[in-house]
């Protein structure tokens, strides 16, 4: 559900479901919202930890290796990487889940990195590293 209404002249949506404020991309000197966003979990547990944990994977690397293939691509504008908590999907780590599409990836490598920039430039999935498909309404 979305609430919108003026603050210091700029229109803002407030999602009340993710608790985020969205500020409109027409609004001068903001930030537009992004068409996708890709989650990759940097989320770093203790050593020895039985779940271990993607961040002892290598998966902060792989942030900003994305941002900077997102950015090659032309997609500053249009597709976010972020780091983030964990995903809950440890088992299949590094993970990295993409919205709006709601697809998890898993066991995702630097290698990856390109290809997965490109499907998410072109509003695209990369079925090759899907671990979790979208559910399906
Ligand atoms: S530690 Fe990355 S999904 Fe749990």
């Amino acid at each position: 559900m979305r609430q919108r209404r003026e603050r210091n002249g700029i229109l803002v949506a407030r999602t009340t479901v993710l608790d985020s404020v969205v500020y409109a991309a027409d609004s001068p000197g903001t930030m537009p919202h992004r068409e996708r966003y890709l989650f990759v979990c940097t989320n770093r547990r203790p050593a020895g930890h039985p779940k271990g944990s993607c961040a002892d994977k290598g998966s902060e690397e792989l942030v900003s290796k994305l941002k900077a293939a997102i950015a090659e691509g032309g997609g500053k504008a249009t597709v976010r990487a972020c780091a983030t908590g964990c995903l809950d999907l440890c088992e299949v780590g590094i993970s990295i889940v993409q919205e709006p599409e709601h697809v998890a990836y898993g066991y995702v490598t630097a290698a990856d990195i390109p290809e997965l920039a490109s499907a998410a430039l072109q509003g695209q999935t990369l079925a090759r590293l899907v671990v979790f498909p979208a559910a399906k309404g």
